[in-house]
């Protein structure tokens, strides 16, 4: 992989545009020198605007955490890509675990916003990753296989896709895990799932699923990251709890330049 790709998944936990407005302004300043990673914050829908002209001229990209496939129509409390596209946003969160979980996402649906994104050069990051259950029971692998296979159905241009592998336990939400403790995964357990996830990319999209970059995601964190961010095949992380401020942020972004 030439460039890595970290993101700011701020979730739903920063819903004012002023604390949004106020942390975006710390990020630029502190990450301004950064341009050899890919760096994005995803905010919540209603600071987007704001947030996204904070951003213009710096090196930290605007992301949506979702959208609708469909660019109009009748889908009461849904966002359309054409609003994200008006307010400068580049990427787009597709599939993650709190919207398959929690709101019942399924991967053909995915699939569907999936097309929509490339059609519209939105970069997607697909996120994928197994629950605890599945785990325990040895299908791991059959699962984000299985996830890679439909959310990814009739893509062609593989050059507009991130892939974030975000094992459900490992991710820092608490109506994701009930009565489970969450944890990151072990770097060998990493190292495990993102080599499958290359190895499906690669009988997918041929060399070029070489350049996919597959992020790790789920409690990263600075004392995880390095150690993560220097194994082959992860390259880069989506962060939730650990983006929230600057000085957690940070910590991970240098992580990539000393590994
Ligand atoms: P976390 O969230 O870093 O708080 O575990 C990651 C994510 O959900 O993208």
């Amino acid at each position: 992989m030439e460039r890595y790709a970290i993101g700011a998944n701020w979730k739903m936990q920063k819903p004012l545009i002023s604390e949004s407005v106020l942390e975006a302004e710390r990020m630029v300043s502190a990450l301004s020198e950064y341009n050899d990673v890919d760096i994005f914050i995803a905010p919540s829908h209603n600071t987007l605007s704001a947030v996204g002209k904070i951003l213009e001229e710096s090196n930290v990209r605007l992301a949506s955490q979702n959208m609708h496939d469909a660019k109009r129509g009748a889908f009461t409390g849904e966002v359309s890509i054409e609003a994200l596209l008006e307010v400068g946003c580049e990427y787009v969160l597709l599939g993650h675990s709190e919207r398959r979980r929690i709101f019942g996402e399924d991967d053909n649906y995915i699939n569907r916003k999936v097309l929509t994104a490339i059609d519209n050069d939105l970069q997607i990051v697909l996120c994928i990753g197994e629950t605890a259950a599945e785990r325990n029971q040895g299908k791991m692998k059959e699962v984000i296989e299985k996830q890679l296979e439909l959310s990814l159905c009739d893509v062609i241009n593989s050059d507009q896709i991130i892939i974030a592998y975000e094992p459900v336990w490992a991710i820092n939400s608490p109506a994701l895990n009930p009565g489970i403790e969450i944890r990151p995964a072990t770097v060998p357990e990493a190292i495990q799932s993102h080599e499958i996830v290359r190895s499906w990319l690669i009988s997918r999209f041929g060399q070029r699923g070489n350049n996919i970059p597959i992020q790790y995601g789920g409690s990263m964190k600075e004392s995880n990251a390095k150690e993560l961010l220097s194994q082959d095949n992860i390259d880069g992380g989506l962060v939730g709890g650990a983006s929230l401020k600057i000085d957690t942020f940070l910590p991970i972004v240098q992580a990539v330049q000393v590994s």
